[in-house]
């Protein structure tokens, strides 16, 4: 595996890659979520390349940028195990120069939820997953269902500046117990995780609610924030594939998302029914 830190080693490293190419970017603290990604791209593709940087642009102020989760050498020991041909990771200042166009994630899909929460998020990830794109020059591009509003985004983004590239939604990795891995999980107290459970168990009331033929979403919605009731819920929404919220349930295209803090851990979680 080929560990690059340059752009332009990172170009180079790039040329040498006949065939198809997948490309997993992530913030590293790697887990067997991203791990699923990377399996994936593995399996569909004549090479993969994954990229490890903390970018600095999707993190408002006073967020966790500084304290975010780094397990550098794990993430490479586990890139190369994988098999992973090319792994990037830059600095800040590789990354973005001082003076640049921006770019601007689209109103208003990406001020809801979690772009209600943190405002120009989405700016800064768009930003550098098309940067990302632009160097890696993937035939296809892995992301988790788990951040389903980036995803949309991100299939968006793709489609409407025409990138040659192959968005692949992977389903959501969780422990046994039904939480939703996350680089943020290790910020959890012993106490925290067991409350953090609610969320996943909360999607499990929806499912089991759908399946009992409820197909109203007001209704589900107030059973799972019954279902919550401990945690600082911040929205409970049920949304079509469009990312537009809907009044009745559409088998096979419908996302129920939530997201709650846990102490002062803000985590998300969604059932893709
Ligand atoms: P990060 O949080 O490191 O996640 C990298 C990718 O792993 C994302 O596509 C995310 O959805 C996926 N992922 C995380 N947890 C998962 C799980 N439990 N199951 C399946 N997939 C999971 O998302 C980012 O980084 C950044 O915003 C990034 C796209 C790299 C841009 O900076």
């Amino acid at each position: 595996m080929k560990i690059v830190k340059t752009i332009l080693e990172l170009q180079d490293a790039r040329k040498e890659l006949h065939g198809s190419v997948g490309f997993v970017p992530t913030m590293g603290a790697l887990h067997n979520g991203h791990l699923s990604l990377i399996q994936k791209s593995l399996a569909q593709n004549d090479h993969t390349i994954v990229s490890v940087f903390v970018n600095p642009t999707q993190f408002l102020a006073g967020e966790d940028f500084e304290k975010y989760p780094k397990r550098t050498q794990a993430d490479i020991k586990i890139c190369e195990l994988a098999g992973v041909d090319v792994l990037f990771m830059p600095t800040q200042e590789v990354m973005y120069s001082k003076i640049e166009p921006t770019l601007l994630a689209p109103a208003p899909k990406a001020y809801s939820l979690e772009g209600l929460a943190r405002p120009g998020h989405f700016d800064g990830v768009l930003r550098v997953v098309l940067k990302l794109f632009n160097l890696s020059k993937p035939s296809r591009a892995y992301f988790g269902k788990k951040d389903a509003q980036q995803l949309y985004l991100i299939q968006n983004m793709v489609q409407s500046l025409f990138l040659n590239i192959e968005i692949i939604p992977c389903d959501i990795v969780r422990e046994d117990d039904g939480l939703a891995l996350s680089s943020r999980n290790v910020y959890l107290s012993e106490h925290e995780r067991q409350e953090a459970l609610l969320l996943s168990k909360s999607l499990k009331v929806a499912s089991r609610a759908i399946m009992a033929k409820e197909r109203d979403c007001e209704r589900i919605k107030a059973e799972m924030r019954t279902s919550l009731k401990p945690l600082h819920v911040e929205y409970v929404e049920i949304l079509n594939r469009d990312f537009d919220t809907i009044p009745t349930i559409e088998l096979g295209n419908c996302i129920i998302l939530v997201c709650a803090k846990v102490g002062t851990t803000r985590l998300i979680d969604n059932l893709w029914i």
